[in-house]
């Protein structure tokens, strides 16, 4: 019989070692420092001959259970821990690549990590090409002899476009680099690009691990070699997670499983909706048919995740008059909370954005990105339904 259990059952019963006090939820570890007996113990401590906590910067028992309980759900050797996304984000880029190295991206890539290939990679002499996530065929034309990775987002933010893992991970093993997945939109729940062949997978524990809009983090777990020079980069230049992010994350990871069916059955049931509504032009949703890469979300998804993209009428205008008539979803840059909230990225996130830009990552001026939360489906609908029903 395998040792391995099930999803549910590892987000619940991996736990850090109980106290004297025999308590059966986890304790908050909630100290900068640990102690040592004497000379010889801190000694090997430092050299790594003894594993064991040093310092909160370098590990602490929440952490290390969060970090433990991503590595199962994700089928991957190791992790580490950050205080958010983008942290996760950039100590990887910054662990992988050199002066003179190139990456190659989806074009639609998270804002921020967008802001990092054009701000301040070619400070660094580090190169960056975008291949288009319509024509993923596209990418091998892009590698150069000092390509060191691939950096892929599926499904992206905020259009939604489904990346094929196992095409990327062909290329990627032919051309000897590394794949790299930001895999926060799917959660592990849906989607474990390791299976597909990805190096390491990156998160914001924000979202969907935390569901609840609380707190802030992120984590990159994957090859033990590559989290190891990660782990070194790390302890020195201080990102690390929080000791009560890293509790509350675990908590949450407990319920991740039921929360997000529940959210996927939400997001499909309220993207058929719109799909049918007449003052919509288009809307994009990993499991609905009509989805340009259905077939590749069927495949490496469990369930399509809970974001939903559509039009309405109106271009930017209807798109502002659409969110000004929302009565109970929250207007909010948050996303994978238990509360259902509405974007519109062409006059927020993307408004200075130039038009071919957001044409490559599927924005459009009447667009929404709804982050469908944990209400009532029936309130949810209810809620669009009247603020679509005002628009003309
Ligand atoms: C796909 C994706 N990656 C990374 C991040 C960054 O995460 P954080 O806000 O936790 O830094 C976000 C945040 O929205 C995101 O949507």
């Amino acid at each position: 019989m395998s040792n391995k259990k099930k999803f549910e059952t590892e987000a619940i019963r991996t736990q850090s070692e109980t106290t004297q006090f025999s308590e059966h939820s986890v304790p908050l570890y909630l100290t900068s420092g640990f102690v040592f007996d004497d000379a010889e113990e801190m000694r090997a401590s430092f050299a790594e001959e003894k594993q064991r906590d040093l310092y909160s910067r370098y590990s602490n028992p929440n952490v290390s259970e969060f970090v433990d309980k991503v590595c199962l759900m994700e089928g991957a050797e190791t992790g580490f821990a950050f205080a958010t996304g983008m942290a996760a984000v950039f100590s990887t880029f910054a662990t992988l690549l050199n002066a003179g190295d190139h990456v190659v991206s989806c074009s639609s890539v998270f804002g921020a990590t967008h802001g990092l290939f054009t701000k301040y990679f070619p400070k660094w002499n580090i190169e960056s090409s975008y291949f288009n996530i319509n024509e993923v065929e596209s990418v091998e034309s892009l590698i150069q002899p000092n390509t060191k990775f691939i950096y892929a987002e599926t499904p992206t933010n905020p259009g939604v476009d489904v990346l094929d893992l196992e095409y990327l991970s062909v290329i990627c093993k032919k051309h000897n680099l590394l794949l790299v997945v930001d895999n926060c939109f799917a959660t592990p729940y849906l989607q474990t690009p390791i299976k597909h062949g990805a190096d390491l997978v990156i998160h914001s524990a924000t979202k969907l691990m935390d569901g609840q809009g609380r707190i802030l983090g992120g984590i990159t777990v994957g090859k033990k070699e590559l989290i190891r020079e990660i782990y070194l980069f790390s302890r020195l230049t201080g990102p690390a997670m929080s000791p009560f992010n890293a509790w509350v994350l675990s908590k949450s990871l407990e319920t991740l499983a039921v929360r997000v069916e529940k959210h996927c059955v939400n997001a499909l049931e309220l993207a058929t909706y719109l799909e049918a509504h007449p003052k919509i032009k288009w809307v994009k949703y990993p499991f609905l048919k009509s989805h340009p890469k259905y077939n590749i979300a069927k495949k490496q998804m469990r369930l399509g995740g809970n974001i939903v993209a559509f039009e309405v009428e109106g271009g930017i205008e209807g798109g502002r008059a659409f969110f000004d008539a929302i009565k109970m979803c929250s207007l909010s840059a948050n996303l994978g909370d238990t509360r259902t909230i509405v974007t519109h990225p062409a006059s927020t996130t993307h408004a200075k954005v130039e038009a071919e830009v957001k044409a490559a990552v599927g924005i459009t001026d009447g667009m929404v990105r709804c982050s469908v939360g944990l209400e009532h489906i029936d309130d949810i609908i209810d809620d669009l339904e009247q603020a679509l029903n005002q628009l003309y």
